[in-house]
């Protein structure tokens, strides 16, 4: 009888154990998201959730670099073209999920392209960001246009990301290359640069300034406007005339991941309503995947603004990511201002 007990007691232990587990999340949102996550998952499973926050250009170079041996189950967020970039090396692995019929069709193709390696979870168009009080006290007009960002009264109030270690910046990059073609899109690049005052690890460096009041102008996703506003910073935002891109915030587990189930159990989560209203909890106003999600009013109104057919496949292409980035790099960042 005793030994009955303790068997089933143990049984218990090891089920308890089991139940809760742990998962490794490379983390490409912002803060407030990641965190909000993290807590509300282990709350609601038992899961511990160990995060680690990088930009996705940074978050694919861990990856690249520990592929023998990986630390990471799961990679949620950041621009797609990384995300793509990743499957096409080998360091995602394919996993249909049940609730793909429940995403909108950008999300479902970003995951088909991919051989089902990655998924879309969220869509946001890149834009400007500008501080409207620090623009009237330095006389300047609100930009409109890309044309506009290269007017000499902006030098030294624009601020943008690095393409090498922001997905935001590598989105900018590619933009302008399939609006403009390649070598009118790199003269523009090298004219930008002259206004340029910094260029930020992070995508979201250059808006965080603007709402700070540190540069007047920021080239970011629109989506990460509000959040500040609402952090009672003044922050506005526009997206170009000429046309713009959109990313595709994507998530993929990682091969090799030490709890496999866990991060599945964990993406799945990641796919439902619920877990995608998070974000807007939490001040992000990215338009989710999940087609049954609320949208909050927030979210910037994608009919409004004007796109270009971003070709996903193309530039998440890992060969011409990393040409580009390396042009940029030599032919753009290296020049004086
Ligand atoms: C912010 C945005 C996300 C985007 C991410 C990319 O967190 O809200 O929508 O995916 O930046 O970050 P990165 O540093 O790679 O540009």
């Amino acid at each position: 009888m005793k030994m009955q007990v303790l068997a089933a007691t143990a049984a218990l232990f090891s089920f308890a154990a089991q139940a809760q587990g742990q998962v490794n999340i490379i983390c490409s949102v912002q803060a407030e998201w990641c965190n909000m996550i993290a807590t509300v998952y282990a709350r609601t499973t038992g899961t511990k959730v160990n995060i680690s926050m990088k930009g996705s250009g940074e978050a694919l170079a861990q990856l690249m670099a520990e592929k023998d041996n990986p630390k990471t189950d799961l990679w949620f967020g950041g621009t797609g073209d990384p995300h793509l970039q990743a499957a096409e090396q080998g360091l995602s692995i394919e996993y249909k999920s049940p609730s793909l019929a429940q995403l909108y069709p950008w999300a479902q193709q970003q995951a088909q392209q991919a051989g089902f390696k990655t998924v879309g979870i969220y869509s946001g168009p890149l834009g400007f960001g500008y501080n409207p009080e620090l623009l009237a006290k330095k006389k300047l007009p609100v930009p409109r246009s890309w044309a506009d960002l290269l007017k000499p009264e902006y030098k030294g109030d624009i601020q943008v990301a690095n393409p090498g270690s922001s997905g935001t910046a590598y989105t900018m990059v590619a933009t302008l290359v399939q609006l403009m073609g390649e070598e009118k899109a790199f003269d523009y690049l090298k004219r930008l640069h002259k206004n340029i005052s910094q260029y930020t690890r992070s995508g979201t460096g250059p808006i965080k300034a603007v709402a700070r009041g540190e540069t007047a102008v920021s080239i970011s996703f629109v989506h990460d406007g509000p959040g500040e506003k609402m952090n009672g910073f003044p922050v506005e935002t526009v997206t170009p005339s000429e046309g713009t891109g959109a990313e595709i915030g994507s998530m993929s587990i990682i091969k090799g991941a030490r709890n496999l189930d866990a991060a599945k159990k964990f993406y799945e989560w990641a796919l439902t309503p619920a877990a995608q209203e998070m974000a807007a909890a939490a001040k992000q106003f990215q338009l989710p995947s999940n087609k049954n999600a609320k949208n909050d009013p927030r979210i910037p109104d994608f009919k409004r603004i004007k796109f270009i057919n971003y070709d996903y496949a193309k530039y998440g292409a890992s060969a011409e990511r990393r040409r580009l980035i390396a042009k940029w790099e030599k032919e753009v960042n290296s020049l004086p201002r």
